[in-house]
């Protein structure tokens, strides 16, 4: 599974370890959060693309077993520093040490953050302050390194119920029903407000829609805590009888078969979306907002049918009432994205369905086993 989009962008000044010897030119990039489900599927894309990787990440919702497995997947050691990015002395020490190496880290991909939508609602403070602040910490801590470059983990939850389908970046952000949802929306906030105030800052504010799959090997994927939240884990969970049946929330929206219908986003695709983002660090574009999606949208059963079919699995769900906050459809147009940074997603439903599968029976227990 490889991208076969163009990963190579000009010449920049930008970076302080610029490989000449190559048509190219690379970066050394620090991912918060980096041992996460779309973290740890961006450092091998990132790898793939010749970049030079640093991992920072608390482990509040991960293991140490998913970078493992990534070195599996990339046949090298992956730098990583454990700690939290709220944490001032910790994050500055990485940068300092990073720099003795020689070269300096050219850009912040910023993963970290707590991410679970009930959980966000039951202690909204804590939220709060893990997501904010460590943005807080961490844009300080960069500026004060002369790293002004950073792409931040935003989410088409900041359109609200959105006022256009298919969602542009144009289109009006909304009311977020939820403390994780209102974190993006103000993070993006805050983020544009640091750029406007110092236009040496690169931001790039990538709108992710619903990414699930897994990468091809089976080795990495999404490794829930607890019940999950979301449609595709709760999906392949019950397909290998940890649950007994899915609940679908809702059969009486206004879609094609009555069940909520959302733009899902192969991870890989996802990945690769962040190394082609670099190139609007690259451009020195200033503030750069981007869908992250792949233009289609499908329904809860629509998942449910391709899950069965790709996978030759029953899925046993039966009618709930809708979940609250929940809205009826939600896609993206991604032209934006494409004709900017040259990306679009490649993978289809059947492709996602597969990977999130191969991933979930090859680790039932998630990381643990
Ligand atoms: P994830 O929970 O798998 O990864 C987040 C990582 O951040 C975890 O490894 C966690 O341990 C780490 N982390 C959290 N707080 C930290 C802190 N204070 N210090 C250091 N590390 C910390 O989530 P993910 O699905 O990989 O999502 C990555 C980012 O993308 C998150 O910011 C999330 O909100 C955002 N996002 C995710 C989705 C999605 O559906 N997965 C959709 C839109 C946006
Ligand atoms: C949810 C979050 C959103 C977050 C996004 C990605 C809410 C209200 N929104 O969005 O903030 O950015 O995840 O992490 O939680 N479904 C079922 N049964 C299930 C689970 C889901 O029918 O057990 C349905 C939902 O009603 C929805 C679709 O599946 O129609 C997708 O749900 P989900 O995966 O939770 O994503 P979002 O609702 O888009």
């Amino acid at each position: 599974m490889t991208y076969d989009g163009d990963y190579s962008f000009s010449p920049s000044s930008l970076y302080t370890h610029a490989r000449k010897d190559q048509d190219f030119f690379t970066m050394k990039i620090l991912l918060t959060g980096g041992a996460g489900y779309i973290g740890s599927h961006t450092i091998v894309e990132l790898d793939r693309a010749g970049h030079e990787v640093v991992v920072v990440d608390n482990f509040v919702n991960s293991q140490p077993e998913a970078l493992r497995r990534v070195e599996k997947i990339i046949g090298k050691k992956v730098k990583f520093y454990e700690a939290d990015v709220r944490d001032r002395e910790a994050l500055s020490k990485v940068f300092e040490a990073e720099g003795s190496t020689g070269a300096m880290i050219d850009a912040v991909i910023n993963f970290a953050g707590l991410k679970a939508v009930g959980e966000s609602v039951a202690k909204p403070l804590e939220y709060y302050e893990n997501n904010m602040n460590g943005v807080f910490v961490l844009v300080d801590v960069m500026r004060s390194h002369g790293c002004k470059n950073i792409i931040f983990s935003s989410s088409a939850t900041v359109y609200g119920d959105p006022a256009m389908i298919p969602i542009t970046e144009e289109c009006p952000k909304g009311q977020c029903t939820n403390p994780y949802g209102w974190t993006k929306s103000m993070l993006e906030q805050v983020l544009m407000d640091v750029q406007k105030a110092d236009p040496e800052w690169n931001v790039v504010l990538l709108r992710y829609f619903n990414p699930i799959g897994a990468h091809e090997s089976g080795l990495i994927g999404e490794n829930p805590n607890g019940i999950p939240n979301n449609l595709m884990p709760y999906i392949t969970q019950t397909a290998i009888g940890m649950r007994k049946e899915l609940g679908v929330f809702g059969d009486d929206y206004p879609t094609h078969d009555g069940t909520g219908v959302r733009d899902y986003i192969h991870v890989v695709d996802l990945a690769c979306g962040h190394v082609c983002a670099l190139k609007a660090i690259s451009e020195k574009k200033g503030l750069a907002i981007y869908n992250l999606g792949t233009g289609h949208g499908y329904s809860v059963l629509d998942v449910v049918k391709a899950f069965e079919k790709v996978n030759g699995l029953k899925v046993p769900y039966s009618i709930k009432p809708r979940r609250p906050g929940d809205i009826a459809t939600c896609y993206c147009d991604p032209a934006k994205a494409k004709s900017e940074l040259g990306w679009e997603a490649k993978f289809g439903i059947e492709e996602m369905c597969r990977d999130s599968w191969r991933f979930q029976s090859n680790n039932p227990k998630g990381y643990e086993a």
